[in-house]
């Protein structure tokens, strides 16, 4: 499998690219999404020398930036005829206060939501082409709300619910592109969300500030936290499947539990049609792209 994945240089995509790098003789290809060239070539560097496959490579994108998400597209598009899955990943966490982009928006609704809507979009046209059962596994979370007459959270802000607005975006999200989906005949693309159920031990550890690090270092010898490679194995299945076992999981959040994938209850609002279409109005206006649009009206008919 070909598989590009946002925000793999720490934590869960991280966690995600290693072991799938590792498995099945080496023979999945990882691409990494990452805002940091550095970063980037040390974990492709740290991938190849424990798992031996060479064929990870890196793409050069920050998502709080529109202009970095086009070139990013075309980048990808101009390198590879094909992909075989996209993991929606990478996020923001915790912040001291709201952070505005130079798009004017929001930080964590840009980087954990929009920017990937775009890029997503974007690219289903080299998922269409892949032959091993095209997907996009989506991280989500089964919380929050959008506020709809402040997205942008310039009047209340909380890192918090910058974080659990963005996962209800990229919920919706995932719900209406499968529903359009399924009214293409032969569309062979699935959408699967996915919930850890226990908490991943991730870069955010050494963001957030030392009282709250404190108690993370307890509850870590509590044995409250897995490990990003612990997270890699509970998760590499959803991409390395066959096609109709993903197609089974498409339109659903799935969570792990006991062992086994199994299906989580999904909020009624986060379900509802007009306010998926409502956000998807929203999003191609705040994206502001031509090639967007276009896009999307190719598919959706907005
Ligand atoms: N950890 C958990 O237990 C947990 C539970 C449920 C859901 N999640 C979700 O999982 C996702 C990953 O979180 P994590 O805990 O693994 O956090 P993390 O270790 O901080 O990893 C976040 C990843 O996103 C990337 N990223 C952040 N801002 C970016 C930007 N502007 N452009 C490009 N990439 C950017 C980071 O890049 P850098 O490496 O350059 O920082 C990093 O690779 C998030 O959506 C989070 O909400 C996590």
């Amino acid at each position: 499998m070909k598989i590009l994945i946002t925000g793999g240089t720490n934590g869960m995509g991280k966690g995600v690219a290693k072991v799938l790098a590792g498995i099945d003789n080496q023979i999945h290809e990882v691409i990494l999404l990452c805002r940091s060239k550095e970063l980037g070539e040390a974990t492709m560097r740290e991938i190849e020398n424990s798992t031996g496959n060479k064929k990870t490579s890196i793409v050069l994108c920050d998502l709080a930036k529109l202009s970095d998400v086009r070139n990013a597209i075309d980048d990808i598009q101009s390198k590879h005829k094909y992909l075989d899955c996209i993991f929606i990943n990478a996020g923001l966490g915790y912040a001291a206060g709201r952070v505005e982009t130079q798009d004017g928006m929001d930080s964590h609704f840009q980087v954990n939501y929009l920017s990937q809507f775009m890029l997503t979009l974007n690219l289903l046209n080299l998922l269409e082409n892949s032959q091993n059962g095209p997907r996009v596994i989506f991280n989500a979370t089964r919380v929050g709300k959008i506020f709809w007459d402040d997205i942008q959270m310039k009047k209340k802000w909380s890192y918090e619910n910058g974080i659990f607005q963005a996962m209800v975006a990229k919920r919706m999200f995932l719900y209406k592109l499968d529903n359009l989906y399924k009214t293409f005949k032969g569309s062979k693309v699935s959408f699967v969300g996915f919930e850890i159920s226990e908490t991943v031990w991730s870069n955010q550890l050494n963001i957030i500030p030392t009282p709250m690090k404190i108690m993370a270092t307890i509850m870590k010898y509590l044995g409250t936290f897995i490990s990003i490679e612990k997270c890699g194995m509970i998760m590499a299945p959803l991409f390395t499947e066959k096609q109709e076992d993903s197609k089974m999981k498409s339109g659903k959040l799935i969570t792990w539990k006991k062992n086994i994938f199994i299906e989580k209850d999904e909020d009624k609002i986060v379900l509802n049609d007009e306010m998926q279409d409502r956000l998807w109005k929203i999003s191609l206006e705040l994206c502001n792209d031509e090639k967007t649009t276009q896009t999307s009206k190719s598919i959706y008919g907005i």
